[in-house]
């Protein structure tokens, strides 16, 4: 680990631009990467914080082939909707690039020319998989089949989601083309490898021994267990139209691989960025006092600490991450999040349904993040988080501050007068706090570090509860000036250690305390008057608003919805049964019955016994339809009765007929009912 590094190069996953950005993406990614850039811009640290879309590969083209529209229309819809939604999101990019940029495309093509000059690749004519039908060869997404290593039989050609293996495609059971269908047959065509095999050694002491100790498990873990498995080398070229041009002679048609260009994009974004502000981009890729740490999902990890490594220790002048705090991933309400299932909460729709609420997103990721194992992200959670916790805490604290010092002093700060035990001891505990948030953030723990922000507000809740001003301003009006004073540089703390985690509320704060030039961090650390005596104060404003439930509900509905839709979509329509005669129809007699009785059969979860007035007469009916009623709600109910269906005996109670029933998209079932005021027992269907 380095220490006391001179700049900080922060990169984030290049996001595909395949679909707007969700939450899943946010908490995995995007929010602790800015949190961790804001914090070390606060302590003025020398920053270049990147990121860009990642506008290549076979996701692409299967969005396009999608929405039938060209790739191009497709990178240039949703490089908008990410980059406007990070900018109203507040994640604090200094530069967001595209992997489609001409700075980006020489950039790659250099690189890869470089590697090729030098000897480093493998040039091979092997068998590939190819698709006869679609006339294409199948990489990455174009192919998925049974993962080799953890049996996942979604794997794609390039990698298992599910386990975070990285795969050739030709390791995959039972391949199959995403295009056609059909099982894909072996071509022979040339490509270009990179022998991941001779950097075995490099990856062991650079990773296994040299950040055993500093890198998450999970990562660790992960790296740990590919190395044990063998690297094999690996296809850094691809036969698609889509992407950036091999730049060899013979290489005509063929692409590089996404993976192989899309980490370079950190590089040329920052080569851009560098050029609009007048700088130097090369320190911070190429200077060993140069922190590089990546953020990345889970699924990524292969290629952070395997596979770009490797490039860059091929190319030989680049410096090498060092950390990647990868995190685990979130879930939906229960489910996994997916692009594809549309089951997800969008950045871009959630800025419409909340605006201003920006911060509270970021606190619930943040205070639910999947550092360490899988979270649940929960619209219930989402609202107990803001209303308890952001709203009757922290938004409590600094409304009560505000509130009294207009009320007391018209909002000019009052001097102190000497100060008590409980005061000395309440601002000796302010000031520890900067260093401590500061060693979670420092070791990427930054759901630990909101919660020692949230702490500092707990402090100020705590110091105002016990000390009771508004009960003291009636009998010592003296003393109340110093509680005032006290409780106000614990607002003056928080508008500085909460702006990495809430910047927007932090901005709020400032402007609610009239703090023209921001606190330093280290301010904070080093002393109790943080703003003076004398300081004249704004208007309170409402930091947090509580989020009513038909808000939450709203969500919930639209959830459900996005369950009923994919249900349909993933129900088929039967064909119709053979054409049967008039004759055969009229044997049927189907009638309206009353169910008068219901109890459940014993020792059977789905059997009911029924007791059916038909207009006929009264029977026992026995039905398998316990798991979608409670016998309750079926008593009185009016059904279509298949009255003449041979009796049969199950669980050894005769059955004299039959419900009719059908299927809801969702798989409920529900009756095929007569539903109109005056239809009789008896009467006949047809
Ligand atoms: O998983 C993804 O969304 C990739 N587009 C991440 C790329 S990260 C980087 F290497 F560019
Ligand atoms: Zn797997």
């Amino acid at each position: 680990m380095i220490q006391n590094p001179k700049r900080y190069t922060i990169t984030a996953a290049l996001p595909y631009t395949n679909g707007p950005i969700h939450i899943g993406h946010l908490a995995g990614v995007y929010v602790p990467a800015d949190i961790y850039a804001r914090f070390l811009r606060q302590q003025n640290k020398d920053v270049a914080f990147i990121c860009g879309s990642d506008e290549h590969g076979v996701a692409i083209s299967m969005k396009a082939k999608k929405e039938g529209i060209t790739p191009q229309q497709v990178i240039d819809k949703y490089n908008k909707i990410i980059k406007d939604s990070f900018q109203e999101f507040g994640i604090s990019f200094d530069n967001y690039s595209r992997t489609s940029a001409k700075i980006h495309h020489d950039t790659a093509s250099d690189f890869f020319r470089k590697l090729y000059d030098e000897g480093k690749f493998i040039e091979e004519v092997t068998e590939q998989l190819y698709d006869a039908e679609a006339n294409q060869f199948l990489a990455d997404r174009f192919v998925t089949g049974t993962c080799p290593k953890c049996g996942n039989e979604d794997a794609y050609g390039d990698q298992c989601e599910k386990c975070g293996s990285s795969l050739n495609a030709t390791d995959l059971i039972n391949p199959k083309s995403t295009i056609t269908g059909t099982t894909p047959v072996l071509k022979e065509t040339k490509h270009w490898f990179l022998p991941l095999d001779q950097y075995d050694t490099f990856l062991r002491e650079w990773i296994l021994e040299g950040h055993k100790n500093d890198w998450k498990p999970n990562v660790y873990g992960q790296v740990k267990s590919w190395l044990d498995d063998g690297l094999k080398p690996r296809a850094v070229t691809r036969d698609l139209d889509w992407g950036i041009d091999v730049p060899v002679e013979g290489a005509e048609g063929k692409k590089l691989y996404v993976w192989f260009d899309a980490p370079i994009g950190y590089i040329s974004s920052t080569k851009e960025w560098a050029a609009r502000e007048g700088k130097d981009w090369q320190p911070y890729w190429k200077d060993q006092d140069t922190k590089l740490v990546h953020f990345i999902g889970k699924d990524n990890i292969v290629f952070h600490c395997v596979i770009f490594p490797a490039m860059l220790k091929a190319e030989g002048n680049y410096i090498l991450p060092d950390n990647v705090p990868a995190n685990e991933f979130l879930n939906l309400e229960g489910n996994k999040l997916s692009t594809s299932k549309n089951w997800a909460v969008w950045l871009n729709e959630y800025l419409v349904d909340f605006p201003e609420k920006q911060d509270v997103l970021r606190y619930v990721l943040t205070a639910n993040a999947p550092e360490t194992k899988d979270n649940d992200f929960t619209w219930k959670d989402f609202q107990a988080r803001n209303n308890n916790e952001l709203v009757a805490i922290f938004g409590n604290f600094i409304n009560r501050v505000v509130v009294l010092t207009n009320k007391y002093y018209n909002g000019v700060i009052p001097a102190p007068n000497a100060l008590s035990e409980v005061d000395k001891q309440t601002l000796a505990e302010l000031k520890a706090y900067p260093a401590v948030i500061e060693s979670s953030i420092e070791r990427y723990r930054f759901r630990e570090a909101l919660g020692e922000l949230m702490n500092v507000a707990r402090l100020g809740n705590k110091y105002l509860a016990d000390e009771e001003p508004w009960k003291l301003i009636k009998t010592d009006e003296e003393r109340v000036k110093t509680q005032m004073y006290v409780a106000l540089q614990i607002a003056a703390a928080l508008s500085t250690l909460a702006e990495p985690f809430l910047p927007f509320s932090a901005a709020k704060l400032k402007n609610m305390l009239n703090i023209a030039e921001p606190i330093a961090w280290n301010k904070v650390a080093e002393t109790s008057d943080l703003i003076p005596a004398g300081h004249q104060i704004g208007q309170a404003e409402l930091l947090f608003a509580k989020i009513e439930d038909e808000e939450i509900q709203k969500q919930i509905d639209k959830l459900e919805a996005t369950k009923v839709a994919n249900a349909a979509e993933a129900k088929t329509v039967e064909p119709q049964k053979e054409t049967t005669q008039f004759e055969d129809f009229a044997k049927i007699d189907l009638r309206v019955g009353t169910i008068i009785e219901a109890e459940k059969m014993p020792k059977a979860n789905k059997l009911l016994v029924l007791k059916v007035d038909t207009g006929i007469d009264v029977r026992t009916i026995v039905s398998g339809i316990a798991e979608h009623f409670t016998p309750e709600e079926l008593i009185g109910k009016q059904v279509t009765v298949l009255v003449n269906l041979a009796p049969r005996k199950l669980r050894g109670v005769e059955s004299e007929g039959m419900l009719l029933l059908t299927e809801t998209k969702e798989g409920k079932l529900v009756f095929v009912n007569p539903d109109e005021a005056g239809v009789y027992n008896g009467a006949t269907i047809g």
